[in-house]
């Protein structure tokens, strides 16, 4: 099949357009009606990705209402933590647990259960077989330091303190837990990619709160890994890395890691990342999703100043991360439009 009519597929393999493709980070969920009503309906976010009917109807709602140019999968990077045996539960109010945490517990104790990835196999070909022909299809998951610190901590954490303190403590057994994800996610990403992905995002939303050394160690070196065995067995296929809050530290990301393209948090400037960033690398980014809720001229303003910083390379608009619950969505129609031209 001809990938000519996929802008953001080509894009991603290097192609500049007049005006970018683009997509939002969590553009599938709660600031949607249609995704809340089928949430309720499925009685929570487990049963929705892990019911592959449910999980690509999600996947397809904004594609429908909005024609973004990629539609990213509806699962989890935590489903990745739960097939390496942790308990996964996501209590309404209060984020996501994984039991035991990592602090209490050792990697080897968990029983592992891959068939637990299997649902979103499903909900890939589904969706593959759905999407309109010019929509780019994207796969995901966490990078190895994110998930880690979910699997430490059993939740979610302000500094990561506690999986950090880990890090330095028992370098080993930590190093055990980021090899197991990598591992992994290598099989996990190369089996959405089989079932039809056409190229993945890590997102690695926690890269920020680590040292210069530790950021070698725990964000570019696994991540580094999961691309060269990635492009081994599924070659041609980019990946898009996310290393949220990196700032300085991008340009040394984007050369040691290999990825294929670099996604810009909002606090990045995008006129220091086209500066700094190699020559022709594709960049993803970066309106801030709270400019998005106060929307208005302040916002029009924004989207003008990052799409006039990044004219010069290849470039997929989106947010500096996910799209809020609280957004308005005639906010959502005025940033297309606006983007579009
Ligand atoms: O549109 C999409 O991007 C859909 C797929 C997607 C989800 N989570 C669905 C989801 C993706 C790509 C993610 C990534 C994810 N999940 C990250 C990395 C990106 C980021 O935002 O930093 C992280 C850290 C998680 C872990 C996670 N999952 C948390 C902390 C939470 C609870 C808080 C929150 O943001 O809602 C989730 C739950 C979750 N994952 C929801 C959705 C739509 C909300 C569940 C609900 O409906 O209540």
């Amino acid at each position: 099949m001809s990938t000519t009519k996929k802008k953001l597929l080509g894009v991603l393999k290097g192609a500049r357009l007049e005006r970018p493709p683009m997509w939002l980070m969590r553009q599938a969920g709660r600031y949607l009606p249609e995704y809340r009503a089928l949430r309720a309906e499925k009685g929570g976010f487990l049963a929705l990705a892990t019911d592959p009917d449910a999980a690509a109807e999600v996947t397809l709602q904004p594609i429908r209402r909005f024609g973004f140019d990629g539609a990213i999968l509806f699962s989890d990077i935590l489903m990745v933590p739960w097939a390496l045996g942790q308990d996964l539960s996501f209590g309404v109010g209060e984020g996501p647990k994984l039991e035991p945490p990592l602090v209490d517990a050792t990697l080897s104790s968990l029983e592992r259960a891959p068939e637990r990835l299997e649902p979103v196999y499903g909900t890939v070909r589904r969706v593959a077989a759905a999407l309109p022909s010019e929509t780019t299809f994207l796969g995901f998951a966490g990078s190895p330091w994110t998930v880690a610190t979910y699997m430490v901590a059993g939740r979610g954490s302000k500094d990561q303190g506690e999986t950090r303190r880990f890090a330095y403590r028992d370098e080993a057994a930590f190093g055990e837990i980021i090899d197991a994800i990598v591992g992994l996610t290598v099989e996990y990403l190369a089996r959405q990619i089989e079932a039809g992905v056409e190229a993945v995002q890590l997102f690695d939303s926690w890269a920020g709160s680590l040292s210069p050394q530790q950021f070698e160690r725990w964000v570019v070196a696994p991540n580094a890994a999961i691309v060269a065995r990635l492009r081994e067995r599924c070659p041609g296929v980019p990946v898009i890395g996310f290393p949220k809050g990196a700032g300085g530290k991008l340009p040394a990301y984007a050369r040691e890691t290999g990825v294929d393209a670099v996604g810009l948090d909002e606090t990045v400037d995008p006129h220091w990342a086209h500066a700094s960033l190699p020559e022709g690398l594709p960049v993803q980014g970066n309106l801030d999703p709270l400019l998005l809720i106060a929307g208005g001229e302040a916002l029009d303003a924004s989207v003008d100043d990052i799409l006039f910083a990044l004219r010069d390379r290849p470039h997929v608009f989106n947010l500096g991360h996910g799209i809020d619950q609280h957004t308005p969505i005639a906010h959502v129609e005025r940033l297309i439009a606006w983007v579009r031209g």
